[in-house]
């Protein structure tokens, strides 16, 4: 194969480079085109624009392929700590006993938050929105973590590793009228998490192992995705060298998106709205087929996935296993299977390759675990953490320049400008 591409432009023909994966990924570099030409290209929602190169994560939407750092999405989800996973994401690797111990030890030591920063966690009323309390919150560490205090890269990650989900639980606790509970360092990271959501200082709580092994397999799922829509905001506010803190604050706003995390909460609205309605799935599918209904089948479909999505597989097992062993019947478990079918089934997604997305069957687990709903997507930013933070770092260390995309203008040209009394 040649290492070059041709390209003709009237009377102009240049050469431009192609790289090649490790997976045989191939891409035309177009870095010099403008300069050679006065051309740029224009690929809206970057549907064939590859931003960067990157060795974190690799998925072929083809064959419904996900690996982190080599290894298969489904081994790590049935074999590995979500711990572990972030570690392999963070540093390359996954960790050897000593090094896993020295993780999980500094992230311990990191996970009480700030009292100062409880002060503005009480200024949000009841009912605020946990994703945007949580992007706030995290984006006041950059404030508070400043100047003497800002510290080096790594300790920044472990400080996000560490308190990101001892500030998540807080809006749950505020939202029940009860007091927040502090984290509690002899306990593994999922079920600590567990504990300052559900612990109560009545009554001990006692973490269920089948929903601690749940909630592992979640974040694995979700923690890393390649350049997605919160991904790619991470590096570019990053690249602009803002700190770690404003760079995971935008990618958290930019998750909270009904199309991107945000669809496991609309997910569950949508099967809720479906019970309430009658159960009858086949209006909800055309409606969803209708263009004019403004409707859209939630945790269906994937800018790559054009198959299947491999998390989506697994969290259908998933969801399966933990509620027989939790000994829950809930129904909107079985007008989710009945959607899948029909639309499995249909003309209209089967020609557009939609399939169920992560976010399909992952609310329902969710609650399952006493997650409330509001709370789904925020779940998905704790699993995502470790990716974000690779991407950043990874960002940093190739040394990425500053992301500014250009445009073509459509706009008015020259005009001149008229008073305001002769308008
Ligand atoms: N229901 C009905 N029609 C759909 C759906 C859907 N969920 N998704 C796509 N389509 C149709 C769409 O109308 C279009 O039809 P046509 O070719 O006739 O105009 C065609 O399929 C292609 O859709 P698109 O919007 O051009 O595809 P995209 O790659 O830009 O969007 C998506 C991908 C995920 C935003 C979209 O499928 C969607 O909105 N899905 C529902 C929201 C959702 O579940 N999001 C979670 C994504 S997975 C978690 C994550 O990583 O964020």
């Amino acid at each position: 194969m040649s290492d070059f591409a041709e390209l003709s432009l009237g009377d102009k023909k240049i050469q431009l480079p192609v790289i090649v994966g490790s997976e045989d990924e191939k891409a035309v570099d177009i870095g010099k085109l403008r300069d050679e030409t006065g051309y740029i290209t224009i690929d809206s929602g970057y549907k064939n624009t590859g931003a960067t190169k990157s060795a974190i994560t690799f998925l072929d939407g083809e064959l419904g392929i996900l690996r982190y750092r080599g290894y298969s999405i489904e081994e790590l989800a049935e074999k590995a700590s979500f711990l572990e996973v972030a570690y392999l994401l963070i540093y390359g690797e996954l960790p050897t006993t000593e090094q896993f111990a020295s993780f999980e030890y500094e992230i311990k030591m990191h996970t009480i938050v700030n009292e100062d920063m409880r002060k503005i966690f009480e200024g949000f009323p009841v009912n605020a929105h946990p994703m945007g309390v949580l992007s706030a919150m995290v984006c006041a560490m950059s404030a508070f973590y400043t100047g003497e205090k800002a510290g080096s890269d790594e300790l920044n990650i472990i400080r996000l590793m560490s308190k990101m989900p001892s500030m998540a639980t807080w809006s749950y606790k505020k939202s029940m009228g009860h007091p927040i509970n502090y984290p509690n360092n002899s306990l593994d990271y999922c079920s600590n998490f567990l504990n300052m959501m559900f612990a109560l200082p009545v009554a001990p709580y006692h973490v269920d192992p089948v929903v601690a092994a749940a909630l592992n397999k979640l974040l694995i799922l979700h923690a890393d995705h390649e350049q997605n829509c919160s991904t790619s905001t991470v590096r570019l506010v990053g690249s602009s060298h803002a700190s770690l803190y404003a760079s995971i604050s935008a990618g958290i706003n930019a998750l909270s998106g009904p199309l991107h995390g945000g669809a496991n909460q609309e997910v569950i609205e949508m099967l809720e709205e479906i019970k309430a309605d009658g159960g009858d799935t086949s209006k909800y599918i055309a409606m969803a087929k209708d263009k004019t209904s403004g409707f859209r089948l939630m945790g269906f479909g994937h800018r790559v996935y054009k198959n299947f999505d491999p998390r989506a597989k697994i969290i259908k097992k998933a969801a399966d296993d933990v509620l027989s062993k939790l000994g829950i019947n809930d129904p909107i478990l079985k007008i989710a299977q009945e959607l899948e079918t029909a639309a499995l089934n249909d003309e209209y997604f089967v020609a557009r390759k939609l399939y169920p997305n992560v976010d399909f069957y992952s609310g329902i687990i969710y609650r399952a675990l006493g997650i409330p709903t509001d709370m789904f997507t925020v779940m998905f930013a704790i699993g995502r953490l470790p990716g974000w933070i690779a991407q950043w770092k990874e960002m940093k260390a190739n040394k990425e320049p500053i992301g500014r995309p250009r445009q073509v203008y459509t706009g008015a040209t020259l005009r001149e400008y008229v008073s305001i009394e002769n308008r």
